[in-house]
This record gives structure tokens, C-alpha cells and sequence, in this order.
């Protein structure tokens, strides 16, 4: 690595740090080991956080708890606020009113506290977010090296475990223009991981790839799911949806309007928004639909 390089490494990290926690998504399942399930302990909690965009209001008297080990979708129209609610969670907004605990902590407003919760709640976006001039290795290395203060040589070694796990032990030297979107997108769950997250949020993590790519980031997804590792994930993908889901959460114009096991949203939507919702989408993942 020249020191060109390390130099943008440490600027990098401290961005991630402090401000741009998309670089170092964060979540591991070392936190709920496979095995362990659904325990009931509460991972996240919401309580009547509110959110405004100028005078918009865009989160209204959000409630919501996600046990350690559940997986949560979330679903509903654009616009509805499903983004904002990942972006609130992760503290890349702030929030009005209310107040929103993960693993028994209230997120910290500011400072060394919350780039240390960054480092714990992780999040996967639509655009991957990769360096581009640093190798998938490096992407992933950045963040244990950088923030947990891992040596070299163990964040590596724990990278190619992830790497392995996300199908591109052997894309490791390569460099992220080098791969497909889907493996952008699996080097980036890889490097949420190596940050050993309480917690994933997905936002949309399927929607830029080209359709052939989808299933394999949605197969690693899944995986990390039958690990036991707590998920908020944001997508239109139905019939993954409900594969995946504990739970579905189905958002309207900034409110949960329905929260209900996938089987009982899918089968029989209790308000007529959402019924209109899952009349007009398309249930197009050819590998697990009913
Ligand atoms: N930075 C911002 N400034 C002002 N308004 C915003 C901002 N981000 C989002 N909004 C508005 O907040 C509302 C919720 O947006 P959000 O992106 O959370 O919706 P979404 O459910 O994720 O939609 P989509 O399915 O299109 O991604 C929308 O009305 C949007 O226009
Ligand atoms: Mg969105």
C-alpha cells in the first residue's frame, strides 16, 4: 500500500467515523451467534420519533421494536418514508422528537459516541458505496483496521472469511469497477460485516443491480438471516419479502399502517392502502415465487 494510499485510508476511515457510516456498514452475527434465533431481547426500538423535512412531516409517531435476531421488512409506496426510517436509525438524520435505542442505548446526538454507534448499527445502500481505488480487500480491511483498531494481518484474515462466506474469496485484489454490481454489492455486506454490526439495515439493496444479478445478493442475505443476524431491510422484492421476513412492516405517508407476520400481510392486509400496495406490484423473483 503507498503511503498515497494509507493516507486516503485514514481519511476515509475517519469520515466513516464520524459522518459517513455508509462507508463502514455495520453488523455481525457475532453479536446473535447461529443457533441462538429469536431471542427476545429488543436490538431496536422506536418510540414516538418524529421527523420533518422543513415543514413535511416525514416520520409521524413512529413506534416499532425489533428483537435481536428478527428480521424486519420494510415495505410500502415511494415517498412513504422507508429510507428515512433505515437513515433515522443509523443516526444519518436526526429526529424531531422521540427517541430510538439500540441494544439498551439511546443513540448519542454527536461525537466520539456516535461515531462508535456507527460502528454497530451497519447499513447497505442501493449504490454499494465502495472506494473505488482500493481493492474489494482493502474495502473490506478499512473499517476493523480503522475503527476497531484491528492489526492488519487479523483484518484480513477475517476478510477473506467474509469474502469467502459473500462467493469472492477470489475477487479479493480486484477493484470494485473490476466486478459486477452484484459482487459490488456482496463486498459490501462483506465489509458490513467485518465491522461486527448489532445490527444490518438494508435500504433497497437489490434495486440498481441488473435483474440476473439480484438473487445472488438476495441468497447472501437470506444466509445472514438463517444466522440469526438482526435485519431491517427496505425492498420491493415480494416474494423474497416473504421468505425472509419475521415480520412486515407496511409504511404509508410516513405512518406503520400494518405490522403482521409476512404470512398474515400477504394473505390478508388488514387497511385498504395496503391492499391497493400489493395489487399494483409485481412478484418477479422467478426462484421463490408462489
Ligand atoms: N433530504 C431531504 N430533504 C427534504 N425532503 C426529503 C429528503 N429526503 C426525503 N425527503 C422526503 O421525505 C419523504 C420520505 O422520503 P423517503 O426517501 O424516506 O421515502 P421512501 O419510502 O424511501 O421512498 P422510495 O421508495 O422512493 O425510496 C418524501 O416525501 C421525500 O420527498
Ligand atoms: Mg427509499
Amino acid at each position: 500500500m503507498s503511503n498515497n494510499i494509507a493516507e486516503q485510508a485514514d481519511e476515509a476511515a475517519t469520515r466513516a467515523a464520524t459522518q459517513n457510516p455508509d462507508a463502514f456498514a455495520a453488523a455481525a452475527p457475532s453479536s446473535a451467534p447461529a443457533g441462538i434465533g429469536k431471542a427476545p431481547k429488543k436490538m431496536i426500538e422506536l418510540i414516538d420519533v418524529d421527523k420533518y423535512f422543513g415543514s413535511l412531516h416525514v416520520l409521524k409517531h413512529v413506534n416499532m421494536t425489533i428483537n435481536a435476531g428478527e428480521v424486519v421488512v420494510v415495505i410500502g409506496p415511494s415517498g412513504s418514508g422507508k429510507s428515512t426510517l433505515c437513515r433515522t436509525i443509523n443516526r444519518l438524520e436526526t429526529i424531531q422528537s422521540g427517541s430510538i435505542v439500540v441494544d439498551d442505548k439511546e443513540i448519542p446526538a454527536e461525537g466520539r459516541a456516535l461515531a462508535k454507534f456507527r460502528a454497530e448499527v451497519g447499513m447497505v445502500f442501493q449504490q454499494f458505496n465502495l472506494f473505488a481505488n482500493k481493492t474489494v480487500l482493502q474495502n473490506v480491511t478499512l473499517g476493523p483496521v480503522k475503527v476497531r483498531r484491528l492489526k492488519k494481518s487479523e483484518a484480513e484474515k477475517l476478510a477473506l472469511q467474509l469474502l469467502d462466506r459473500v462467493g469472492l474469496k477470489d475477487q479479493a485484489h480486484k477493484y470494485p469497477a473490476q466486478l459486477s454490481g452484484g459482487q459490488q454489492q456482496r463486498v459490501a455486506i462483506a465489509r458490513a460485516l467485518a465491522m461486527k454490526p448489532k445490527a444490518l439495515l438494508f435500504d433497497e439493496p437489490t434495486s440498481a443491480l441488473d435483474p440476473e444479478m439480484v438473487q445472488e445478493v438476495l441468497d447472501v442475505i437470506l444466509a445472514l438471516a438463517k444466522e440469526g443476524l438482526t435485519m431491517v431491510i427496505v425492498t420491493h422484492e415480494m416474494a423474497f419479502a416473504r421468505d425472509v421476513a419475521d415480520r412486515i412492516i407496511f409504511m404509508n405517508d410516513g405512518e406503520i399502517l400494518e405490522d403482521a407476520p409476512p404470512e398474515e400481510f400477504f394473505q390478508a392486509p388488514k387497511t385498504e392502502r395496503a391492499r391497493n400496495f400489493l395489487s399494483m406490484i409485481s412478484w418477479h423473483n422467478p426462484s421463490a415465487a408462489a
